[in-house]
Formats: C-alpha cells, sequence, structure tokens
C-alpha cells in the first residue's frame, strides 16, 4: 500500500500544554497555581471578564492558597503592542513567578506577549517572528473562557502594532502555557451570538489546518478531532446555549483545532479574513464565515480528497448551511462589505502570513477571485 505524502514529513512534537477538562475544573485554579511554584501572580484578563466575575474567582482562589495577586485588565479586543507594553511596565515591579490568562483569545493573546516583556524585558517589537526571546520565560496557565481561537494551544501570540498598525505574531516554545483548564461551565455565559461566531472560527480551523502545505500525520489528528467534536456540536450549541455537553465538545474541539494550528498553520481562509477584520472591522468569525466555502470550492482542485475525509457530501454547502445557521453572514455583501474594495482587500489579504501554507498557491489574484466568489 502506498501512503500519501504526508505520512512521510517530519514533525517534532512534544506536547507542552496539560489539559485540565471538566465542568467544574475552574475550582482547581488556586491548586493548580501552587503546584507550578506560583507565589506572586498576575492575572490577565479583560474587562469583560471582570464583569462576568470569573476574573475575581480566579484572584480568590489563588489568595486561598496564599498567593500575592496582581491584575492586568487594560486591554482590548485585538490587543496592541502598546496595551501589552503597558501591562509589561505595571507589572515588572512586583516580581512576577506565574501567570494566569482568563479570558478568550484576547486575554490569552495579552498574557504571552506580558510574559514576553517580564521575563525578557524590551519592547514587543524585539519578538516578532518565533524564538526571539533568550531568557526562560514565567510559567502560565490558561483558563479559556470562549470555544474558538484555541489560543491556550498555541505558542504565538497575535498582536496589532500600535505604529503601523501591521499584525504581528509573537512566538517562543519556552512561553506555551504550562496548564490549560477548560471548564465547558465559563463558556456558557457567552453570549450565543458571539459563542457561534467563535464556534465557527473553530470549525475553520479543523478544515483549513487539514490541508495547508504544513500538515503531517499528526497534525491531521488533530484537524480530525477538532472537526468531529465542532460539527456534531455546533448546531446544539446554537439552538441551546445553555447546553453544558455541547458547550463541553465545542470548547475541547476548539483546543484541538488550536493543537492543529500549532502544528500545521493556517490557510487562505484566514488571510481573506484578516483585511475584513482590519479595515472593516468584521468579527473574526464573521470574517472566516464570509469566504471560507469559498476558499474549500478554490482549493478543492488540490484538497478534493482530504476534504472529502471530513464530510461525505458538498462540503462548502455544508458549511453554508451552518454558518446560515448560526446567523452568520455567508457573503461579503450581507456583511457590508462595498465591492469596489475588493481589488484593495485582495492587496492585503496577499500580504498576510497564513497565505504562504494554503495547498493552492495564494496571491493578490487569487484572493480576489476568491473575493468576487464570495460577494
Ligand atoms: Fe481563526
Amino acid at each position: 500500500m502506498q501512503y500519501p505524502e504526508p505520512y512521510v514529513t517530519s514533525f517534532d512534537f512534544r506536547p507542552r500544554t496539560r489539559v485540565v477538562f471538566g465542568a467544574g475544573e475552574f475550582a482547581r485554579l488556586g491548586e493548580i497555581a501552587r503546584e507550578l511554584g506560583g507565589t506572586r501572580c498576575l492575572v490577565v484578563a479583560d474587562p469583560g471578564i471582570v464583569k462576568a466575575g470569573y476574573a475575581p474567582e480566579a484572584v480568590r482562589s489563588l489568595k486561598a492558597r496564599r498567593m500575592t495577586v496582581h491584575e492586568f485588565h487594560e486591554f482590548e479586543p485585538n490587543p496592541t503592542s502598546a496595551m501589552a507594553e503597558a501591562g509589561g511596565a505595571y507589572a515588572t515591579p512586583f516580581g512576577i513567578d506565574l501567570i494566569v490568562a482568563v479570558g478568550g483569545g484576547s486575554s490569552l493573546d495579552c498574557a504571552k506577549a506580558v510574559n514576553f516583556l517580564l521575563s525578557n524585558g524590551g519592547k514587543m517589537r524585539d519578538y516578532w517572528g518565533y524564538g526571539k526571546a533568550s531568557r526562560p520565560m514565567l510559567p502560565m496557565i490558561a483558563v479559556p473562557t470562549t470555544a474558538g481561537t484555541g489560543s491556550e494551544a498555541q505558542t504565538s501570540a497575535t498582536l496589532i502594532d500600535s505604529e503601523t498598525g501591521a499584525r504581528m505574531s509573537c512566538g517562543d516554545g519556552k512561553g506555551s502555557f504550562r496548564v490549560a483548564i477548560l471548564d465547558p461551565k465559563l463558556t456558557a455565559s457567552q453570549p450565543a451570538a458571539l459563542a457561534a461566531a467563535a464556534g465557527y472560527d473553530a470549525l475553520s480551523h479543523a478544515v483549513e489546518t487539514l490541508v495547508t502545505t504544513r500538515h503531517t500525520a499528526l497534525s491531521e489528528c488533530f484537524s480530525r478531532s477538532a472537526w468531529r467534536l465542532i460539527s456534531s456540536a455546533f448546531e446544539r450549541m446554537v439552538r441551546n446555549p445553555e447546553d453544558l455537553e455541547a458547550r463541553g465538545a465545542m470548547l475541547l474541539g476548539a483546543h484541538f483545532g488550536g493543537l492543529a494550528i500549532e502544528n500545521s498553520n493556517l490557510g487562505a481562509a484566514h488571510a481573506c479574513a484578516f483585511p475584513l477584520i482590519d479595515k472593516f472591522g468584521l468579527a473574526h468569525g464573521a470574517a472566516v464565515a464570509t469566504v471560507l466555502a469559498q476558499v474549500v470550492d478554490w482549493n478543492s482542485e488540490v484538497a478534493r480528497e482530504r476534504y472529502s475525509e471530513l464530510f461525505d457530501g458538498d462540503l462548502p454547502g455544508r458549511l453554508r448551511e451552518l454558518a446560515e445557521m448560526a446567523g452568520l453572514p455567508v457573503n461579503l455583501r450581507d456583511a457590508g462589505i462595498p465591492e469596489e474594495a475588493l481589488p484593495r482587500l485582495a492587496e492585503e489579504a496577499a500580504k498576510q502570513w497564513t497565505g504562504k501554507f494554503n495547498p493552492q498557491p495564494f496571491h493578490a489574484a487569487a484572493a480576489l477571485e476568491i473575493y468576487r466568489s464570495a460577494y
């Protein structure tokens, strides 16, 4: 029997993050932080998480184990390098020895960024790229409250460069989360529309990572598991946001999706989505929903067989159906994008890092073709 190419593609994988999964496991935060040797903790959580009561709960859990706790909340969705640097400057005098990130992708990204500054000093630009930290980094615990980015499984932080507005990715294997506490109860309070957008993003990670030029026999285990969990739970979660079992499957699926990204990267759908987010303020999941089915269609020429491992039938049709069911825009017109903006957006899409890993060569002309068919 002949094995297809990915089975000989080399990889170097070591699980970096201990995963603690289950409803109610958040209560163990203090105990787990102690195990990691934390004494002076920094809790990084966006203001919404403070309001939802999760940040105060984290602080209580840590203080109950006699840890000193400082908190950083001054950042917004899609955090900038300046916000991370303000967090670094705030926390440096405290001699932090453990970082706890509670929240969605923004909180987790911000925590990763602050870790570079607390452990290695300098500015965020010093860490743009991968593996730029020379000194050991602080241990971190992630408590995701959304099932979407799977950021807790990824070593890179995505920030916006405050000076240029460019999307910068700063990553280092030393800065991975030591522990991820995946507690579906924490995702249940998320408004249904936000949960649907985040969940669709997680679904797109399963689809994109399965076919990149970087995928391996290992990464596809994560892509497939992510698809299986998310595609079966997504509709249930959208129809009944209180369904804790569906929430659990989504959270775990999003985590596997994050592991798939860490080991395979993303493709043209994210490259096409980023300019829609940056230039027109679309939410990440909504932006992905407008282009994902088109990208799958466009990639099918070279990836049809791999896609068929996910869904026996019309995958682009299925993806559109799921987006519609979740109330997400399925084309750029519905998303409010003016048609005359497409060529400029295509130029921007071609510059995105993730496009380099798409199975079909991706460039501005390809992006324009995808945008046009997604209009
Ligand atoms: Fe995404």
